[in-house]
C-alpha cells in the first residue's frame, strides 16, 4: 500500500503546562498544582498527531541553538516524526499554558525561532512538498510563508490551514485551501460575530464558506464540530469525556482529521474519527505526550 506523506510547516515550542483553579487577578500570586514541560507548538504537535496514526510525518520547522531546541527535536524523533529538516537559530519557542480546573487552557506563546523561518527555508525543500499527499499549516510561524506554501503548493497535495491564532488571510489565497479549520475564537475573528453555541457556529461556516468556496471545520470543543462543504453543512457531537487537559486537542483532531481523509472515509466518519482522537488526549494531562496511537483509537474498527 502506497505510504501517505504528510508535510506540516510550523512552529517547535517547548511548553510549561501549569494546573492551577484559576487565572491570578492584577496584582494577585497564585500558586499552581503541577507543572509538566514538553514539546508543543501547534506545528509539532499536528505532526506527533499523524505520526503516531502511522503516516509519514516531516515537520518543516525552526528551533534555536538551546536545549529546548535539543528536547524538541529528540521528542520529535521519539514520535516518529521526521525531524531531519528542523534547522536551528536563537532561542527557541515556548509556550505558557495554564490549564484550570474545568480542563480549558490559556496559552501565551514566545516567537523564538518559529519566526525566523524565510522563504529560502521553503524553496530548499520544494520536492519534499512537492512529493506531500497532506500539507498542513498553522499560523505560529510568519504568515508570508504560509501565504508562499498556499499559493505554489495547491496543485498536488491536500491542503489544510488552522487559522490559529487566527488572523487575516486574503480571500484569494484562502480559496486554494482544501480545508479551513479554526475554533469557535477564530472563526469569530473571520466573520467579526460571536460564535458561541452550535446555531452561531452553523451560520459562521455557512458564512466562511460562501466567501472561500472550501470545506470549512469549525471545532467546539465539547460542544462537538459544525462542517460545510460543498454538499452539506452538519453537526457532530464530542465524545462525552471527563476533560482534565484540553492542551493541544485541536492539534490532535486535525491529526485525526488527515488520517481519515487518507483512509478514505466519508467526511462524516472522518470526523468522528478526529474527535474519537481527540477526546482521547484531553482524557490525560500533557500537551503531545498525552495523544493516543493508532492502536489506542478503538473506534477505527467501527468505520
Ligand atoms: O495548540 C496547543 C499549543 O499552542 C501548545 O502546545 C502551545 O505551545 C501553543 O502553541
Amino acid at each position: 500500500m502506497k505510504k501517505i506523506k504528510v508535510v506540516v510547516v510550523g512552529s517547535l515550542n517547548y511548553d510549561l503546562i501549569l494546573t492551577q483553579e484559576r487565572l491570578p487577578y492584577k496584582g494577585e500570586t497564585l500558586y499552581a498544582d503541577d507543572l509538566i514541560q514538553g514539546p508543543g507548538g501547534k506545528g509539532a504537535n499536528q505532526a506527533v498527531q499523524c505520526a503516531k496514526l502511522g503516516l509519514e510525518t516531516t515537520l518543516l520547522g525552526k528551533v534555536g541553538s538551546d536545549r529546548f531546541g535539543d528536547a524538541l527535536i529528540g521528542s520529535m524523533q521519539s514520535a516518529g516524526v521526521n525531524a531531519d529538516k528542523i534547522k536551528r537559530k536563537g532561542q527557541s519557542g515556548l509556550g505558557l499554558v495554564n490549564v484550570l480546573y474545568d480542563g480549558d487552557y490559556h496559552s501565551t506563546i514566545l516567537k523564538g525561532a518559529n519566526y525566523t523561518m524565510n522563504i529560502e527555508d521553503i524553496e530548499n525543500e520544494t520536492e519534499l512538498l512537492k512529493s506531500a499527499d497532506y500539507i498542513i499549516l498553522q499560523q505560529e510561524i510568519p504568515q508570508f510563508i504560509n501565504e508562499y506554501i498556499i499559493e505554489n503548493y495547491n496543485k498536488n497535495a491536500t491542503l489544510i490551514l488552522n487559522n490559529a491564532p487566527a488572523r487575516n488571510v486574503k480571500l484569494d489565497t484562502l480559496q486554494l485551501l482544501d480545508y479551513l479549520v479554526v475554533n469557535e475564537t477564530e472563526a469569530e475573528f473571520m466573520i467579526d460575530k460571536k460564535v458561541d453555541n452550535i446555531d452561531q457556529a452553523f451560520e459562521a461556516a455557512q458564512q466562511l464558506h460562501s466567501k472561500i468556496h472550501t470545506t470549512v471545520i469549525i471545532t467546539l470543543g465539547k460542544s462537538g464540530v459544525v462542517l460545510k462543504d460543498n454538499k452539506n453543512i452538519f453537526h457532530v457531537p464530542s465524545h462525552e469525556v471527563k476533560a482534565v487537559d484540553t492542551t493541544g486537542a485541536g492539534d490532535s483532531f486535525i491529526g485525526g482529521i488527515v488520517y481519515g481523509l487518507s483512509q478514505g472515509y466519508s467526511i462524516n466518519d472522518t470526523i468522528h474519527f478526529a474527535n474519537h482522537v481527540s477526546s482521547l488526549t484531553v482524557k490525560n494531562k500533557g500537551g503531545s505526550e498525552s495523544f493516543p496511537l493508532l492502536k489506542d483509537c478503538v473506534e477505527i474498527d467501527r468505520l
